[in-house]
């Protein structure tokens, strides 16, 4: 599955809505604002604060995600993460985080998600699946 240009920028410049479950099927859901794409397929996210997100990660690492403005840009992602807390990935989100927030802890882990499903949450075509 393929993220087009304005996906993968409207990603970088903004926060997510991300939804996770428990392997008997609880959701939860979180605001996520260290949240980027790697290429067309990926998707990174700092883990600095994750508690209930992680641990269903852990057990069942399906995801799904739309972005705060989903009134202008209405679409849903959904794919199945690696959590990394150390190597290539986790040195990636920590130098990040480093940059954009001085201030902030470092990241516990990387999230890192491969995107396999896209669809619309536009009214009127919501649903329908783009890639
Ligand atoms: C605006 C905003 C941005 C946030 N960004 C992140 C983030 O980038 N990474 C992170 O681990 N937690 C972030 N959080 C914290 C999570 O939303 C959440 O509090 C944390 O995952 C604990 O909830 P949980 O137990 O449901 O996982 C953010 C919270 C807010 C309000």
């Amino acid at each position: 599955m393929v993220m087009t240009q304005e996906m993968m920028d409207v990603i970088a410049g903004s926060r997510a809505y991300v939804a996770t479950a428990t392997t008997d099927g609880v959701p939860n859901v979180v605001p996520i604002g260290n949240i980027k794409p790697l290429d067309n397929k990926t998707v990174i996210i700092a883990d600095s604060y994750m508690i209930k997100t992680r641990k269903n990660l852990e057990a069942n690492p399906k995801v799904a995600f739309v972005v705060e403005d989903a009134a202008k840009y209405p679409f849903q992602f959904k794919g199945t993460v690696k959590i990394y807390t150390s190597g290539e990935y986790y040195d990636e989100v920590v130098n990040w985080v480093k940059e954009a927030s001085p201030l902030a802890p470092a990241p516990k882990a990387a999230v890192v998600i491969d995107i396999e499903e896209i669809y619309s949450v536009k009214v009127g075509d919501a649903g329908k699946k783009l890639d």
